[in-house]
Protein backbone atom coordinates (compact mmCIF):
# COMPACT_ATOMS: atom_id res chain seq x y z
CA UNK A 1 0.00 0.00 0.00
CA UNK A 2 1.31 3.21 -0.60
CA UNK A 3 0.52 6.36 1.70
CA UNK A 4 0.04 9.48 -0.99
CA UNK A 5 0.45 13.17 0.22
CA UNK A 6 -1.06 14.92 -2.89
CA UNK A 7 -3.69 14.73 -5.50
CA UNK A 8 -1.35 14.04 -8.59
CA UNK A 9 0.70 11.57 -6.45
CA UNK A 10 -2.47 9.85 -6.11
CA UNK A 11 -3.90 10.00 -9.46
CA UNK A 12 -0.19 8.68 -10.52
CA UNK A 13 -0.83 5.09 -8.68
CA UNK A 14 -4.43 4.36 -10.98
CA UNK A 15 -5.17 1.12 -12.78
CA UNK A 16 -8.39 0.30 -13.89
CA UNK A 17 -11.11 1.17 -12.34
CA UNK A 18 -10.80 3.60 -9.44
CA UNK A 19 -12.89 3.16 -6.21
CA UNK A 20 -12.81 6.08 -3.56
CA UNK A 21 -13.81 5.76 0.32
CA UNK A 22 -13.26 9.01 1.87
CA UNK A 23 -13.19 9.29 5.59
CA UNK A 24 -12.20 11.23 8.81
CA UNK A 25 -9.87 8.52 10.06
CA UNK A 26 -9.33 6.40 13.19
CA UNK A 27 -10.99 3.83 11.51
CA UNK A 28 -13.39 1.78 13.22
CA UNK A 29 -15.52 -1.91 11.93
CA UNK A 30 -17.48 0.24 9.42
CA UNK A 31 -14.68 1.73 7.95
CA UNK A 32 -13.13 -1.63 7.28
CA UNK A 33 -16.25 -2.94 5.88
CA UNK A 34 -17.07 -0.34 3.74
CA UNK A 35 -13.39 -0.95 2.20
CA UNK A 36 -14.06 -5.00 2.06
CA UNK A 37 -17.45 -4.05 -0.34
CA UNK A 38 -15.32 -1.34 -2.23
CA UNK A 39 -12.39 -3.71 -3.13
CA UNK A 40 -14.77 -5.84 -4.78
CA UNK A 41 -15.96 -3.03 -7.14
CA UNK A 42 -12.52 -1.28 -8.33
CA UNK A 43 -9.47 -2.44 -9.60
CA UNK A 44 -7.51 0.43 -7.78
CA UNK A 45 -8.73 1.04 -3.86
CA UNK A 46 -8.39 3.87 -2.83
CA UNK A 47 -9.21 5.52 1.36
CA UNK A 48 -8.79 9.35 2.00
CA UNK A 49 -7.79 9.89 5.86
CA UNK A 50 -8.39 13.97 5.91
CA UNK A 51 -10.09 15.22 9.05
CA UNK A 52 -11.70 18.36 7.38
CA UNK A 53 -11.76 21.08 9.11
CA UNK A 54 -14.79 22.93 7.65
CA UNK A 55 -17.73 20.15 8.78
CA UNK A 56 -16.57 20.29 12.47
CA UNK A 57 -19.53 22.98 13.86
CA UNK A 58 -17.80 23.55 17.09
CA UNK A 59 -14.01 23.88 16.82
CA UNK A 60 -13.26 21.67 20.10
CA UNK A 61 -14.92 18.39 18.77
CA UNK A 62 -12.19 19.12 15.57
CA UNK A 63 -9.15 19.31 17.68
CA UNK A 64 -10.72 16.43 20.15
CA UNK A 65 -11.54 14.04 16.67
CA UNK A 66 -8.80 11.02 17.14
CA UNK A 67 -6.08 10.99 14.97
CA UNK A 68 -3.39 8.04 14.55
CA UNK A 69 -2.57 7.54 10.91
CA UNK A 70 0.01 4.62 11.48
CA UNK A 71 -3.05 2.87 13.18
CA UNK A 72 -5.20 3.73 10.16
CA UNK A 73 -2.59 2.68 7.52
CA UNK A 74 -2.37 -0.53 9.26
CA UNK A 75 -5.69 -1.63 9.05
CA UNK A 76 -6.28 -0.16 5.44
CA UNK A 77 -3.56 -2.14 4.52
CA UNK A 78 -4.96 -4.99 5.75
CA UNK A 79 -8.34 -4.66 4.17
CA UNK A 80 -6.86 -4.09 0.72
CA UNK A 81 -5.89 -0.24 -0.06
CA UNK A 82 -3.87 0.16 -2.74
CA UNK A 83 -3.16 3.93 -1.86
CA UNK A 84 -3.67 6.00 1.40
CA UNK A 85 -4.61 9.70 0.25
CA UNK A 86 -3.47 11.36 4.06
CA UNK A 87 -3.06 14.89 2.88
CA UNK A 88 -1.61 18.25 4.87
CA UNK A 89 -4.16 20.80 5.20
CA UNK A 90 -2.88 22.84 2.36
CA UNK A 91 -2.94 20.32 0.14
CA UNK A 92 -6.70 20.51 0.67
CA UNK A 93 -7.21 23.91 1.30
CA UNK A 94 -4.33 25.78 -0.35
CA UNK A 95 -5.59 29.44 0.27
CA UNK A 96 -8.24 31.38 1.72
CA UNK A 97 -11.16 29.12 1.39
CA UNK A 98 -13.53 31.77 -0.83
CA UNK A 99 -15.12 28.78 -2.96
CA UNK A 100 -17.58 26.60 -1.49
CA UNK A 101 -20.26 23.86 -1.86
CA UNK A 102 -23.70 24.60 -0.57
CA UNK A 103 -26.38 22.00 -0.98
CA UNK A 104 -29.79 23.70 -0.92
CA UNK A 105 -33.25 21.96 -0.02
CA UNK A 106 -32.24 18.50 1.04
CA UNK A 107 -30.07 19.95 4.10
CA UNK A 108 -32.98 21.87 5.56
CA UNK A 109 -34.00 19.20 7.91
CA UNK A 110 -32.48 16.88 10.70
CA UNK A 111 -28.46 17.23 10.64
CA UNK A 112 -28.70 20.24 8.38
CA UNK A 113 -30.88 22.49 11.15
CA UNK A 114 -29.57 20.96 13.88
CA UNK A 115 -25.38 21.32 12.62
CA UNK A 116 -25.71 24.74 10.75
CA UNK A 117 -22.86 24.70 8.29
CA UNK A 118 -21.98 21.06 8.44
CA UNK A 119 -22.96 20.06 4.95
CA UNK A 120 -21.18 23.20 3.10
CA UNK A 121 -18.19 21.77 4.89
CA UNK A 122 -19.03 18.09 3.71
CA UNK A 123 -19.99 19.09 0.20
CA UNK A 124 -17.13 21.39 0.07
CA UNK A 125 -14.56 18.34 1.16
CA UNK A 126 -16.11 15.52 -0.59
CA UNK A 127 -16.18 18.05 -4.06
CA UNK A 128 -12.42 18.80 -3.76
CA UNK A 129 -11.83 14.97 -3.16
CA UNK A 130 -13.88 14.30 -6.60
CA UNK A 131 -11.98 17.18 -8.74
CA UNK A 132 -8.66 16.02 -7.42
CA UNK A 133 -8.93 12.65 -7.39
CA UNK A 134 -11.07 11.73 -10.37
CA UNK A 135 -12.49 8.79 -9.16
CA UNK A 136 -14.82 6.14 -10.85
CA UNK A 137 -16.92 5.27 -7.78
CA UNK A 138 -17.14 6.67 -4.47
CA UNK A 139 -19.14 4.88 -1.21
CA UNK A 140 -20.74 6.16 1.69
CA UNK A 141 -22.33 4.50 4.33
CA UNK A 142 -26.14 4.45 5.23
CA UNK A 143 -25.29 5.76 8.91
CA UNK A 144 -25.23 9.12 7.22
CA UNK A 145 -28.41 9.10 5.53
CA UNK A 146 -28.50 12.80 4.74
CA UNK A 147 -24.93 13.09 3.49
CA UNK A 148 -25.75 10.27 0.76
CA UNK A 149 -28.56 12.64 -0.45
CA UNK A 150 -26.64 15.65 -0.08
CA UNK A 151 -23.80 14.33 -1.76
CA UNK A 152 -26.15 12.74 -4.50
CA UNK A 153 -27.33 15.74 -5.51
CA UNK A 154 -23.70 17.68 -5.62
CA UNK A 155 -23.18 14.86 -7.59
CA UNK A 156 -26.50 15.41 -10.32
CA UNK A 157 -26.11 19.30 -10.19
CA UNK A 158 -21.98 19.68 -10.80
CA UNK A 159 -21.70 16.71 -13.44
CA UNK A 160 -19.38 15.08 -11.71
CA UNK A 161 -18.43 11.53 -13.58
CA UNK A 162 -19.02 9.53 -10.56
CA UNK A 163 -20.78 6.69 -9.37
CA UNK A 164 -22.29 6.51 -6.12
CA UNK A 165 -22.20 3.56 -3.93
CA UNK A 166 -23.98 3.48 -0.79
CA UNK A 167 -23.14 0.78 1.67
CA UNK A 168 -25.36 -0.53 4.61
CA UNK A 169 -25.44 0.69 8.51
CA UNK A 170 -22.48 -1.72 10.26
CA UNK A 171 -23.74 -2.51 13.62
CA UNK A 172 -22.45 -3.88 16.76
CA UNK A 173 -24.25 -7.23 17.55
CA UNK A 174 -26.23 -5.54 20.12
CA UNK A 175 -27.61 -3.50 17.26
CA UNK A 176 -25.62 -0.07 18.17
CA UNK A 177 -24.31 1.58 14.81
CA UNK A 178 -20.52 2.22 14.84
CA UNK A 179 -19.36 5.57 15.20
CA UNK A 180 -16.06 6.85 16.03
CA UNK A 181 -18.09 8.33 19.13
CA UNK A 182 -19.26 5.46 20.75
CA UNK A 183 -15.75 5.29 22.71
CA UNK A 184 -16.72 8.14 24.03
CA UNK A 185 -19.89 6.47 26.06
CA UNK A 186 -19.67 5.74 29.77
CA UNK A 187 -21.05 2.30 30.75
CA UNK A 188 -25.10 3.43 31.61
CA UNK A 189 -24.99 5.83 28.39
CA UNK A 190 -23.70 2.43 26.34
CA UNK A 191 -26.41 0.57 27.92
CA UNK A 192 -28.96 3.41 27.42
CA UNK A 193 -27.69 3.76 23.44
CA UNK A 194 -29.79 0.91 22.81
CA UNK A 195 -32.91 1.98 22.81
CA UNK A 196 -32.00 3.92 19.65
CA UNK A 197 -31.77 1.00 17.27
CA UNK A 198 -34.66 -0.92 19.33
CA UNK A 199 -36.98 1.59 18.59
CA UNK A 200 -36.02 2.17 14.85
CA UNK A 201 -36.40 -1.86 14.84
CA UNK A 202 -39.63 -1.87 16.19
CA UNK A 203 -40.80 0.39 13.93
CA UNK A 204 -38.76 -1.61 10.54
CA UNK A 205 -41.05 -4.16 12.65
CA UNK A 206 -44.41 -2.23 11.81
CA UNK A 207 -43.44 -1.41 8.53
CA UNK A 208 -43.12 -5.08 7.47
CA UNK A 209 -46.52 -5.60 9.39
CA UNK A 210 -48.02 -3.31 6.62
CA UNK A 211 -47.54 0.56 8.58
CA UNK A 212 -47.09 2.98 6.93
CA UNK A 213 -48.59 6.06 8.98
CA UNK A 214 -45.15 8.40 9.64
CA UNK A 215 -46.69 9.69 13.24
CA UNK A 216 -47.18 6.04 13.89
CA UNK A 217 -43.37 4.89 13.08
CA UNK A 218 -42.27 7.60 14.76
CA UNK A 219 -44.13 7.64 18.11
CA UNK A 220 -42.84 3.97 17.99
CA UNK A 221 -39.32 4.82 17.97
CA UNK A 222 -40.04 7.37 20.29
CA UNK A 223 -41.66 5.39 22.99
CA UNK A 224 -38.00 2.97 23.22
CA UNK A 225 -36.10 6.27 23.68
CA UNK A 226 -38.47 8.28 26.03
CA UNK A 227 -35.53 8.53 28.54
CA UNK A 228 -32.81 10.21 26.12
CA UNK A 229 -32.29 13.94 25.07
CA UNK A 230 -33.81 13.36 21.45
CA UNK A 231 -32.64 16.13 18.90
CA UNK A 232 -35.27 14.44 15.86
CA UNK A 233 -37.04 11.43 14.99
CA UNK A 234 -38.32 11.75 11.66
CA UNK A 235 -39.67 9.34 8.79
CA UNK A 236 -37.93 11.70 5.95
CA UNK A 237 -38.21 10.83 2.02
CA UNK A 238 -34.83 9.74 0.78
CA UNK A 239 -34.99 12.25 -2.10
CA UNK A 240 -35.57 15.19 -0.62
CA UNK A 241 -34.60 14.75 3.16
CA UNK A 242 -38.23 16.54 4.28
CA UNK A 243 -40.26 14.92 6.27
CA UNK A 244 -43.01 12.74 5.15
CA UNK A 245 -46.41 11.78 6.49
CA UNK A 246 -46.56 8.75 4.83
CA UNK A 247 -44.32 6.00 3.46
CA UNK A 248 -45.14 5.80 0.26
CA UNK A 249 -41.60 7.08 -1.37
CA UNK A 250 -38.15 5.49 -0.60
CA UNK A 251 -37.66 7.39 3.17
CA UNK A 252 -35.61 6.86 6.05
CA UNK A 253 -36.76 6.72 9.60
CA UNK A 254 -33.77 9.02 11.08
CA UNK A 255 -32.97 9.93 14.72
CA UNK A 256 -30.44 11.79 16.69
CA UNK A 257 -30.00 11.38 20.44
CA UNK A 258 -27.36 12.75 22.94
CA UNK A 259 -26.26 10.97 25.42
CA UNK A 260 -24.67 13.10 27.99
CA UNK A 261 -21.74 14.64 25.65
CA UNK A 262 -22.05 12.61 23.16
CA UNK A 263 -24.63 13.11 19.69
CA UNK A 264 -25.19 10.02 18.33
CA UNK A 265 -27.22 9.35 14.91
CA UNK A 266 -29.21 6.08 13.13
CA UNK A 267 -31.45 5.21 10.94
CA UNK A 268 -33.35 2.66 9.46
CA UNK A 269 -33.96 3.04 5.48
CA UNK A 270 -37.16 1.92 3.99
CA UNK A 271 -36.62 0.70 0.28
CA UNK A 272 -39.44 0.32 -2.45
CA UNK A 273 -39.83 -1.40 -5.34
CA UNK A 274 -43.12 -2.01 -7.03
CA UNK A 275 -45.15 -2.20 -4.18
CA UNK A 276 -42.46 -4.21 -2.07
CA UNK A 277 -41.18 -2.28 1.15
CA UNK A 278 -38.46 -3.61 2.21
CA UNK A 279 -36.55 -2.10 5.30
CA UNK A 280 -32.18 -1.90 5.65
CA UNK A 281 -31.55 -2.30 9.30
CA UNK A 282 -27.77 -2.73 8.12
CA UNK A 283 -25.06 -5.46 9.39
CA UNK A 284 -24.65 -6.95 12.70
CA UNK A 285 -21.13 -7.69 13.45
CA UNK A 286 -20.65 -11.04 14.49
CA UNK A 287 -18.57 -10.16 17.72
CA UNK A 288 -18.44 -6.98 19.29
CA UNK A 289 -16.21 -4.17 17.92
CA UNK A 290 -12.86 -4.21 19.26
CA UNK A 291 -11.23 -1.04 17.15
CA UNK A 292 -14.19 1.49 18.60
CA UNK A 293 -13.48 -0.10 22.01
CA UNK A 294 -10.39 1.63 22.80
CA UNK A 295 -9.80 5.39 23.12
P1 LIG B 1 -16.44 9.33 8.57
O1 LIG B 1 -17.32 9.65 9.71
O2 LIG B 1 -15.03 8.93 8.82
O3 LIG B 1 -17.14 8.19 7.75
C1 LIG B 1 -16.56 7.70 6.54
C2 LIG B 1 -17.61 6.86 5.84
O4 LIG B 1 -17.92 5.73 6.65
C3 LIG B 1 -18.93 7.63 5.62
O5 LIG B 1 -19.43 7.35 4.33
C4 LIG B 1 -19.82 7.10 6.71
O6 LIG B 1 -21.20 7.15 6.38
C5 LIG B 1 -19.32 5.66 6.81
N1 LIG B 1 -19.67 5.06 8.11
C6 LIG B 1 -19.32 5.49 9.36
N2 LIG B 1 -19.86 4.69 10.31
C7 LIG B 1 -20.58 3.75 9.65
C8 LIG B 1 -21.38 2.64 10.06
N3 LIG B 1 -21.56 2.32 11.33
N4 LIG B 1 -21.97 1.91 9.08
C9 LIG B 1 -21.81 2.21 7.77
N5 LIG B 1 -21.06 3.23 7.32
C10 LIG B 1 -20.46 4.00 8.25
O7 LIG B 1 -18.55 10.75 6.93
C11 LIG B 1 -17.43 11.22 6.99
O8 LIG B 1 -16.37 10.58 7.57
C12 LIG B 1 -17.10 12.59 6.41
O9 LIG B 1 -18.24 13.41 6.46
C13 LIG B 1 -16.55 12.54 4.94
C14 LIG B 1 -17.58 11.94 3.98
C15 LIG B 1 -15.24 11.74 4.89
C16 LIG B 1 -16.22 13.99 4.46
O10 LIG B 1 -15.24 14.56 5.27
Amino acid sequence: MEIARTFAETRAGYEGRVGLLPTLGYFHEGHLALMDLLREKCDTLVVSLFVNPTQFDQSDDFAAYPRNEERDAALAEEHGTDILFAPAEEEVYPGPSITTVSVAGVTDEMEGRHRPGHFVGVATVVAKLFAGLNPDLAMFGRKDAQQVTVLRAMVRDLRFPIEIVQAPVVREPDGLALSSRNVRLDRMDREASLAISRGLFQAAEQVDAGERRGERLEATAMRSMKSLDVDYVKLASQATMKPIETLDEPAVLAVAANLGEVRLIDNVAFDIEGSIVTADRGILLESHSTLSAMP
